[in-house]
């Protein structure tokens, strides 16, 4: 589904390359489309493609971008691996992310050797790092284009690259302050969508390797970002999740005087879109008005994704957070007071280096104290290039993982009671999708993000309805329409 209509037949792929974006990639779509059409015609099908995403949600919103130029170029996208274009999108923020990428080029490679008009593109954050990229340029031989976090707007142009050259293409930036507007994007869902406000993040947590792998912040222009939801609510959006590393600063960089709050309020006003989510929230950038102005919305969903990561003020400050566990616990407290009732989430690393066993009883403190909907747990992860990969009291395996069994006992035993109490009420719901198990039930989503299962039909997908939460099932709930 696009919502941008680009028309490559007024292009003359002929003709001399433009040097302006996003000019210069609409001719290298058209060149690519030529190449598509020459071969869908000797091979008599049509071409294909996939992406797939590893990672977070702004992975799979540069997904969702890569997969807009492919099917302008022409390819048809298809659910498996045997595809003529496959694209990794790829993660690094922990070491398994990377192990699993690994573990799968080679069944790719397998693939290529079936198919002789395979191309093979690997992107995202892992290949931002030069370790990374010197291995797969070494052992890995059959892929047949990299390229980074900054420039997936060139896809088409590096595609014709490769078409027109014999190597493997690498082409990393290793930052870039250029946002390319107006390229087309195919959306996974129609009736909900992604949109970045800003991107890359300068926080520089001491265990994080996402300032290094996305670059400087830099933040959309309001007028591009409002310009965008309106068109993606007149193509059938109702909820859009507004996306960035530290959406609090927004607009930091930006010469206009324009903060998270404001933006907010200028999105409020569009007609049509019904529900607005966003994250990642940094706490220390979490404004009192950004809370008030949460507290007024008809729109922005009962939910607030507010990574803690540790409860230890000790550890806080080592990681470079910049906020003490009581900052944290009072700034809970003030979204509590203003919003009674709104759902808390949050990220937890267990096995910081340094972390004791006394710092770790701080984390499940807060975790007491606050009482969270829901907490995504990681083991810490040793990233080469952070500074917490220097640290020399790294935290023995087995402590960490025995820790990190303890703190998923008493969250889940928290969800499950948190998520009990909304038993018996009548709420709205989103209807997403089919169910995957059982085809007779449909699955909604609750303005606080939790999902309910109830009888339905495929129609019903995209649209707001009421449902009585009838029963608890731990973490979801089965409805029934009213
Ligand atoms: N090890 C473990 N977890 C990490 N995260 C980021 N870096 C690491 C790491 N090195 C987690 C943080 C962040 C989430 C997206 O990933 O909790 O909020
Ligand atoms: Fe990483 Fe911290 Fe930036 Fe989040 S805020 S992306 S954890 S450095």
């Amino acid at each position: 589904m696009n919502y941008m209509e680009i028309d490559l037949d007024r292009i003359d792929s002929l003709g001399t390359e433009p040097s302006k974006e996003p000019e210069r990639q609409y001719y290298f779509m058209a060149k690519c489309r030529d190449w598509v059409k020459e071969k869908e015609a000797e091979t008599g099908r049509p071409l294909t493609f996939i992406t797939q995403t590893f990672g977070c949600q702004m992975n799979a919103k540069d997904s969702e971008k890569l997969a807009g130029i492919l099917e302008k170029i022409g390819f048809k996208e298809t659910d498996t691996e045997e595809a003529d274009f496959v694209i990794y999108n790829t993660c690094t923020v922990r070491e398994n992310a990377n192990t699993r990428v690994y573990g799968r080029l080679g069944y790719l490679n397998s693939l290529k050797k079936k198919n002789p008009n395979m191309m093979i593109a690997l992107c995202g954050c892992m290949m931002q790092e030069d370790a990374v990229v010197d291995k797969i340029r070494k052992s890995y031989r059959f892929v047949d284009i990299i390229f980074g976090t900054h420039n997936i707007f060139k896809l088409a142009e590096l595609m014709y690259n490769r078409l027109t050259s014999k190597g493997m293409i690498i082409d990393i930036w290793k930052d870039t302050d250029q946002i390319v507007e107006d390229l087309p994007s195919e959306r996974k869902y129609q009736f909900k969508a992604g949109v970045n406000i800003m991107y890359g993040c300068n926080n520089f947590c001491s265990y994080c390797i996402v300032p290094y792998v996305r670059g400087r912040e830099r933040s959309r222009n309001p007028e591009d970002i409002i310009n965008e939801i309106k068109d993606l609510v007149a193509d059938g959006v109702v909820e859009i999740m507004l996306l960035g590393q530290n959406v609090n600063s927004y607009g930091k960089t930006l010469s206009t005087t324009m903060s998270f709050a404001d933006l907010l309020k200028e999105i409020e006003k569009i007609e049509g879109l019904k529900r607005i989510r966003f994250m990642t929230s940094h706490p220390k950038d979490l404004s009192d008005s950004l809370i008030e102005v949460m507290k007024n919305s008809k729109k922005i969903c009962n939910h607030l994704h507010l990574p803690v990561q540790s409860g230890s003020s000790k550890v806080l400050k080592i990681m470079n957070r910049k906020y003490s566990k009581e900052d944290y616990l009072s700034l809970v407290e003030r979204i509590k007071t203003a919003m009674p009732g709104i759902s808390l989430t949050t990220d937890i690393i267990v096995g910081f280096p340094g972390e004791t066993e006394e710092d770790f009883l701080e984390t499940l403190d807060v975790v007491k104290k606050v009482r969270y909907d829901s907490a995504y747990t990681f083991l810490y992860s040793k990233r080469t290039g952070t500074p917490a990969a220097n640290m020399d009291n790294q935290v023995e395996e087995a402590v960490a993982k025995e820790r990190f069994d303890r703190l998923l006992k008493v969250i889940q035993e928290i969800s499950s009671e948190l998520t009990k109490t909304h038993e018996g009420e009548v709420q709205e719901i989103l209807v997403e999708e089919v169910n995957e198990q059982n085809n007779s039930l449909l699955t909604g989503r609750l303005s606080n993000n939790m999902l309910v299962h109830f009888n339905g039909t495929p129609d019903m997908i995209g649209s707001l309805i009421k449902v009585k939460l009838t029963e608890c099932k731990g973490f979801y709930f089965i409805g029934e329409r009213i």
